[in-house]
């Protein structure tokens, strides 16, 4: 049995547990990251893109800035399309300057191991029968197995990053925690598409058929997803179905649609609403979709794993630096009151854009009157608008 010490145990190296290794690294305070999966695994798996400013400026600020800048696709809007039309929303305009930037979540990870490494901090990758012990009392441990040895770290926090399968937020008392859950009727097959996008924004459509979206990566990949059954079988859609199904959907009276390219991944995602309360229990503190998971409609999940960290951070350095307990207690109240807005948003972004499997004609009637309504009316522009650009932050 190796034993290690260390002030903070993070289980998990998605983009919380290694942006959270990140910043206590700047604040001069030690960890020790544990991740069940390959570094390849942990590089290659395809997930979000858009980053809200705040993550923008976090990634700047702490030194992960260059190649997002290089990179990094800033976009001033989103387009809203239904019966065949899009419209802009023009998320600089109405919310005095605020926009997003496209870049994917496996780039931001790619950056972070890089600058983990580059520390000499310890990062166990495909470490085995995880377990966390004791963090109600003063004596938190993680235990793991790599490469066929046993492993014991002795730590003053554990941070719970592993994502919505994890041991972390399991371990936890059944009664000591209250979990808020909401499943969709509907998934989303997602394909990366070696084409130039032929929109330089974001394009969420509604179409009678469900929902599709257009969105992209890089200059010569283009990223989209179509509505489908949560558990559809990927298997029954060949690429030429797919590319049909999606110009179906997108297709714009005014021509407008994406173009076709080799499709290099495909994959199903079923859609979920969570939430963990609290997010803390005792030396343990849990973040990104350990404690929560939105639907992905509104973009949110990254931001708001960024977010949590950010604040666990802050809150961990005010501990080590000047004896302060009021920050590690505040994070629970103060992350749950974000999380739950953009929980709001996500729920409500999904809704207006999806159709219900058997719906009613009335929905879909009622489901148009407020696309209408959002893309005309300023006052409701500027509230997708100011709730798309940041909120995991607030
Ligand atoms: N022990 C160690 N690591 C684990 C364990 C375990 N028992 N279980 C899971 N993990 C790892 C996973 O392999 C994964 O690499 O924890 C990591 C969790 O990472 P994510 O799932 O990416 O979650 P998080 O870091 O919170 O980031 C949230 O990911 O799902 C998207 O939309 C979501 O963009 C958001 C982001
Ligand atoms: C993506 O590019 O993967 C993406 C964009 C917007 C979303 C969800 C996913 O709402």
């Amino acid at each position: 049995m190796t034993r290690h010490r260390t002030q903070v145990g993070i289980v998990g190296a998605g983009p919380a547990g290694l942006f959270l290794g990140h910043l206590l690294h700047l604040e001069g305070i030690d960890s020790i990251v544990i991740e069940s999966r390959s570094q390849e695994y942990v590089v290659e798996r395809v997930r979000a893109g858009v980053l809200e400013q705040g993550t923008v400026d976090l990634m700047t600020q702490t030194g992960l800035g260059d190649r997002l800048r290089r990179e990094g696709i800033r976009h001033g809007g989103v387009y809203l399309a239904f019966l065949g039309r899009r419209h802009r929303i023009d998320f600089e305009e109405l919310t005095g300057g605020r926009a997003i930037t496209i870049y994917g979540q496996n780039e931001v990870v790619k950056d972070l191991i890089a600058a983990r490494n580059a520390t000499g901090r310890p990062l166990y990758y495909s470490a085995e029968q995880v377990s966390i012990a004791d963090f109600d009392g003063s004596h938190p441990r993680i235990r793991f197995q790599c490469a066929d040895e046993q492993h014991e770290i002795a730590c003053d926090f554990i941070a719970g990053c592993d994502g919505s399968h994890g041991v972390c937020r399991p371990s936890i008392p059944a009664d000591r925690v209250c979990v808020y859950e909401r499943d969709y009727p509907f998934g989303w097959l997602g394909i990366l598409a070696k084409a130039a996008p032929s929109s330089g924004e974001l394009v969420y459509a509604l179409h009678e058929r469900g929902f599709a979206l257009f969105s992209m990566r890089s200059a010569g990949v283009t990223r989209l997803y179509l509505q489908c059954a949560p558990d559809e079988d990927i298997g029954r859609w060949n690429d030429d179905a797919i590319w049909s199904e999606l110009e179906t959907r997108l297709g714009m009276l005014d021509g407008w649609r994406p173009n076709r390219g080799d499709v290099v991944q495909k994959g199903v995602t079923g859609m979920r609403s969570v939430v963990v309360e609290p997010m803390r229990h005792g030396a343990l503190f849990l973040a990104g979709d350990a404690a929560h998971i939105v639907p992905p409609t509104g973009a949110k999940g990254l931001n708001l794993a960024v977010a949590d960290v950010r604040a666990l951070a802050i809150a961990l350095a005010a501990h080590y630096r000047q004896n302060r307990r009021d920050l590690l207690d505040q994070y629970s109240d103060q992350r749950l009151r974000s999380v739950w807005r953009a929980q709001r948003f996500s729920w409500w972004m999904t809704s207006m854009l999806h159709r219900a499997p058997g719906g009613n004609p009335f929905d879909y009637r009622r489901q148009i009157a407020e696309l209408e309504y959002v893309t005309s009316s300023r006052a409701a522009m500027t509230s997708l608008a100011e709730n798309y650009v940041g909120t995991a932050f607030e």
